[in-house]
Order: structure tokens, then sequence, then C-alpha cells
């Protein structure tokens, strides 16, 4: 198993180096683990100008998987945009052909008071978004900001899906449904777009039923997207997955890390289409709190999860990992951001040190 692992800005460094401790303990179990280090975000344009540096892209395109930690930080908000960090994870997503993203959404029985929605609500919740990751506004040409012939200037972007796109995204839902299903009961895939007003949308709601058919026991429904922005907050069990764009699931996904009350537990896993793919935490970089050993390492760890899941497709590795996280939970050892009253708070290093203690 060869990981390039890109700690980045912010807190990565430190969020990552408690997942390579947890890959670290697994390799005494037998596992053949590689890992090799480059930079990438702010660190990459520190190190070499660049927010993938060339060497950076290599070692990724070289490894089986990759572990990103996160990019961004003030000392960077006023660089040209072709250098700004998250240009980095935009480069890499595309060059790498990752085209799915798998965002999951899930409420711990130890944390369900963390959330701002009441308990009934959440308790139990277990959705799956996965987003489309390499097309939609994000990528289209033309764009550009352009002064017009009465001196005004005007801002444009294009959303483009082409029936492939379209096509492949939908196959990987299904195919998370059904796998899914063995767990939930009845496979669920709600597609999400705006059909109502988009030609985009119109015709990503077409391309998915007609996926849909190879699937006959996948339940597929249609919502829009504003009408799911509602949803998830007003009944968020409701879904199981969620198949959407790039631009929808970017918004989505963040709403959705909330129901749960701890961006700091989500992990996300981008896949190209031969399960190779890159495994980061949901949340941010957050540069007001790094070098403080406070930050959750507990989202990167249920990263590498994901990665023994879905890249090298050892279930029984992705289960241990996420047992012994539960465990820590269960001990009642708590980072600030997920910390209630009365509970001891740890900082990042000791809850590295507990996940790898409890594997
Ligand atoms: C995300 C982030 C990125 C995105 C940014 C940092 C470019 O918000 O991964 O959701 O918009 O995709
Ligand atoms: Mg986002």
């Amino acid at each position: 198993m060869k990981i390039a692992v890109l700690p980045g800005d912010g807190i990565g460094p430190e969020i990552v180096a408690q997942a390579a401790k947890v890959l670290g303990a697994l390799r005494s179990d037998g596992l053949k683990i590689e890992l090799e280090y480059a930079h990438i975000g702010g660190a990459g344009y520190d190190a070499a100008g660049d927010p993938l540096p060339d060497a950076t892209l290599k070692l990724a395109q070289d490894s089986d998987a990759v572990l990103l930690g996160a990019v961004g930080g003030y000392q960077y908000d006023t660089l040209a945009r072709p250098l700004r960090p998250e240009q980095g994870l935009l480069r890499i997503r595309k060059a790498l052909g990752l085209f799915a993203n798998l965002r999951p959404a899930m409420v711990y029985p130890e944390l369900v008071d963390a959330s701002s929605l009441k308990p009934e609500l959440v308790s139990g919740l277990d959705i799956m978004i996965l987003r489309e990751l390499t097309g939609d506004i994000y990528f289209g040409q033309p764009r550009g900001i352009r002064t017009l012939e009465n001196g005004e200037r005007q801002g444009f972007d294009t959303m483009l899906y082409s029936e492939s796109e379209i096509r492949r995204i939908a196959h990987v839902g299904f195919q998370i449904a059904m796998k899914r299903a063995g767990k939930n009961g009845q496979a669920k895939v709600c597609s999400v777009d705006k059909a109502n007003v988009l030609d985009t949308s119109i015709l990503w709601r077409e391309i998915v039923g007609d996926v849909a058919k190879q699937y006959p026991a996948v339940a597929l429904s249609h919502m829009y997207v504003d009408n799911a922005a509602m949803q998830l907050i007003r009944a968020p069990k409701q879904f199981d997955v969620i198949l959407t764009g790039n631009i929808f699931g970017d918004i989505l996904s963040d709403e959705a890390s909330m129901l749960t009350g701890s961006i700091g537990m989500l992990p996300s896993a981008s896949l190209d289409a031969n399960n190779k793919g890159l495994y980061e935490p949901c949340h941010g970089s957050a540069p007001d709190i790094a070098g403080k050993d406070i930050a959750n390492p507990l989202a990167t760890i249920l990263s590498v999860a994901m990665m023994m899941r879905y890249t090298f497709a050892r279930e029984d590795i992705a289960q241990k990992i996420e047992t012994a996280v539960r465990s820590t939970l269960q001990q009642g050892l708590r980072t600030g951001d997920i910390a209630e009253a009365g509970k001891q708070r740890i900082g990042t290093e000791a809850m590295g040190d507990a996940v790898v203690q409890a594997l």
C-alpha cells in the first residue's frame, strides 16, 4: 500500500500526524504500508511557488491512495487565484480524475447532543452524500470577468454536464445504495438537481432516470436542491444516498455535516474509476486553532478507514479503525469541538494515542 501523505496547511499537519500513527500501528498488524510526504496548498506555494507542485502530483499519481489534511490560511488570501491553496485541491481532483466524492454524515450515539437539531431528528442518522467532483460550474468554460460595451464589468461561469459524466456518477450512486441496503433495508437514491430552472439539470434528471433502469432494486426519487436543503433540516432521516452535482453537493454536504454537530468527525473519499482515491476530512484547515494541539483528528483517522474500505478493499481493517474510534468516544474522551460539560477534554495527540490504544 503506497500512500501519498499531503498534510497541507493549518491544522493539517497535526491531524495527519495522528492518522499516520494509526497507519503505523496497522503496520505492526502485518500491513505493508509505505508513506511518502509532499506539499500541497499554501505549503506547496511556500515550498515550490505552486499550490500543487509537480513533484506532489507525480507522487500522487504513483501512489495507490492519497491522504490529505487540509489547505488554506489567512496569509494566502491575497494571492492571485491560480496560486491560492484551494487551487491545489481542485487541480489534484481533476488531474487524478477523482469524480466521485463520498461524504457520509452520521451521528454517533455518543455525540447525539452535539447536533443543533433535536436528538430525535438526528439520532441514528446515517446518510451518504455522493457529490460529482470534476465537472459542473467548478470547471466549465468559458468563465471569467469581462467588460461590457457600456463599460460595466460582468462575471460569468458555465454550468456543464455531459451525459457520460452524469452516467458514471449515477452508477456509483446506485451501487453504493445497494451496498448500504444490507444495513438499512430498502436501497434508496435521491437525486438532487434544479430541473425546474436549469437545462443542465433536465439532462441530469433524464440520465439518472435512465441509469436507474439497470438497478431495479433501488428506489430512485428526485428533489429540487432548494427543497433538499430544507428537507435535510426538517427530516434528515428520510434520505439514504443523495446523488448530486459538484456545486449542489458542495453546499448540501456542509449543511449535512452540521446535522451531526461535529464536522470534526466527518471523513470523505474522492474516487476515480478504479477506486484509487484521495481521502481527507470534510473540515478545513482551521488556521485559528492550528499548532495548539486542540484540533480533532478523528475525521482524518476515519478517512483512513474509508481508504481501507474503498481503495484497498479491506473492510475488516476499516471496521477495526471505526470500532477503535467508537471506543474512544465510549470512554468519554473528547476534543474540545465535541466535548459536552463534564466530559474529559483531551488534545489532538492524546486523541490519536487513544485510538491507537483502542485498535
Ligand atoms: C470542499 C471545499 C472546496 C470545494 C474548496 C476549498 C475549493 O469547499 O471540498 O467542499 O468547494 O470543493
Ligand atoms: Mg465545501
